[in-house]
């Protein structure tokens, strides 16, 4: 089978908001103690943040990180994360069931941010706590001195501001399993009091409105309606939660995920314009798909069997090539909603449902969903083209007829640097990839590279990281204004063109 498309960078979707390549850090199981800190660690600094797990962030590039949550932000009280260590409360975490210690916090976190070269994006407590403490908290990270918050931040260490930009308020308010679960109208209404006062205290912040929890939720685009007609003019993005599970669906269904998240955030660009309409507001909000991934949730039974503990394991999720294949093909889908999705954040960064895993006391690793995420963030920059792929569909039980290929390209204007990034979604054949650029004459074929493995479910280990790894596709070629791969059956592949 052949799938053709045109690229050319007279068509462009927008820009690539660099943020859309963000990531999650939640105190949750152990993605904060031994994930990303683990004082005891070989190779732990001076704050104790594994250096090993750094090396490997600054490999993947998430260049936003969501924090601290995630379902903990909504009993999270920050001020128990400041201060000398010794003297910081432990507490029940009613979320995860969990003792938490909070040897890490805001200082921590921003700190840790700066090591890792990525920017914080912070969440406040909507659920147990509200607009007086979400002030303060922006007046600790923001405020340059002289309040008795801003100084208490300079006295723990940090002289200059956080300076945190983005700013969730709250987090899945819609969702029964939340601390503090709320209506649309009372979130709403708890949104717009809280984004109000936040403008106050630094006008420079971006702020991000709950939306839906997942397109499944029995509240989807209604719950956006409602928060949106009380929020809209002082709120930037909605934000847009979605996960996939493999289990009990087709390896084919699976590979169809994109088309969900596809339509989910048509949903939603549809219902926040919708409710611009209604306002008669010039405003448009992006959206912020602040947690997305692949989670074998129906493994999980739930948090609230568990029985408390510290710092345990929590979805832990191992991922296969076809994981990896589905993780490329929902980035494909955000960077094709360029035009409206402004940030996204992958669920989560360390051993939650993470690119990275950890032995505590041990190795680091990547998963196979690594690669496409390090793969997109590095190289697809500038903007999004249009490149209107033709090919034959397979059908879904989930979403009728899907096409084979799943494709996207970025063409940065600075460096003439065109990136092409496939998914051949079929489970059994492969697909002739032939694209046209001629609009890309004197360009040069610098690298191809494709994921995948004779067996679909191939995993990585600490001890076998190179099982499997992109490696060079030898049946790229650009001849003649051509650009044509074969991709293998259940493949993620990177062609770039300088
Ligand atoms: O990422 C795991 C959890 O999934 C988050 O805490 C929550 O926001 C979502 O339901």
């Amino acid at each position: 089978t052949t799938a053709t498309l045109t690229l050319d960078p007279s068509f462009t979707v927008g820009a690539v908001d660099r943020r859309l390549f963000g990531s999650f850090v939640e105190h949750m199981g152990r993605c904060v103690y031994t994930g990303i800190h683990e004082p005891g660690h070989p190779t732990a600094d001076e704050r104790g943040f594994r250096g090993d797990v750094l090396d490997l962030v600054r490999e993947l590039g998430p260049t936003i990180v969501r924090y601290p949550g995630g379902n903990f932000v909504s009993g999270y009280r920050w001020e128990d994360g400041i201060g000398p260590l010794e003297d910081r409360p432990r507490r029940l975490d009613l979320a995860w069931r969990s003792w938490e210690s909070n040897q890490v916090g805001v200082d921590e976190f921003v700190a840790w941010c700066r090591a890792a070269g990525t920017e914080p994006m912070m969440a406040v407590n909507l659920g147990t706590r509200g607009v007086r403490e979400a002030v303060d908290l922006l007046e600790y990270c923001n405020h340059p001195g002289g309040t008795a918050w801003s100084d208490l931040r300079r006295a723990h260490g940090a002289e200059q501001p956080h300076d945190v930009r983005v700013w969730c308020l709250g987090n899945e308010l819609d969702g029964p399993w939340q601390i503090g679960q709320k209506t649309a109208w009372e979130y709403g209404r708890l949104a717009a009091e809280t984004a109000h006062a936040m403008r106050r205290v630094d006008p420079r912040v971006e702020l991000v409105a709950c939306g839906s929890s997942n397109s499944t939720m029995p509240t989807f685009a209604s719950w956006e309606a409602t928060v949106l007609a009380e929020c809209y003019e002082v709120v930037d993005h909605v934000s847009l939660h979605n996960y996939y599970d493999p289990l009990g669906r087709t390896l084919g269904d699976h590979l169809a995920s994109g088309v969900d998240l596809d339509r989910a955030i048509d949903a939603i660009v549809a219902t926040a314009d919708h409710v611009g309409a209604r306002l008669k507001s010039r405003r448009r909000l992006g959206v912020s798909v602040d947690e997305w991934n692949v989670w074998y949730q129906s493994r999980f039974d739930g948090e609230a069997s568990l029985e408390w503990a510290e710092a345990r394991p929590l979805i832990e999720d191992t991922y296969d090539v076809a994981d990896a294949a589905v993780v490329g093909s929902l980035l494909i889908t955000l960077l094709r909603h360029a035009d409206r999705v402004s940030i996204a954040c992958q669920a989560q960064l360390v051993n939650v449902i993470a690119p990275i895993r950890t032995e505590a006391g041990g190795p680091a690793w990547r998963q196979t969903i690594f690669h496409p995420f390090a793969q997109a963030a590095a190289h697809a920059r500038g903007e999004v083209l249009r490149v209107e792929p033709r090919v034959a569909c397979y059908d879904t039980a989930d979403h009728g007829e899907v096409p084979l290929l799943d494709a996207t390209a970025t063409h940065d204007p600075d460096t003439g640097a065109l990136t092409v990034l496939a998914v051949n979604r079929s489970t059994d054949a492969p697909l002739e990839l032939d694209a046209d650029a001629r609009a890309f004459a004197g360009h040069r074929l610098v690298a191809a590279t494709t994921l995948a493995a004779p067996d679909v479910r191939t995993t990585l280990t600490a001890a076998d990281q190179q099982a499997v790894a992109p490696s060079p596709n030898p049946t790229a070629r650009l001849e003649d204004g051509r650009l044509t791969a074969a991709l293998p059956p259940v493949s993620w592949n990177v062609l770039r063109l300088e």
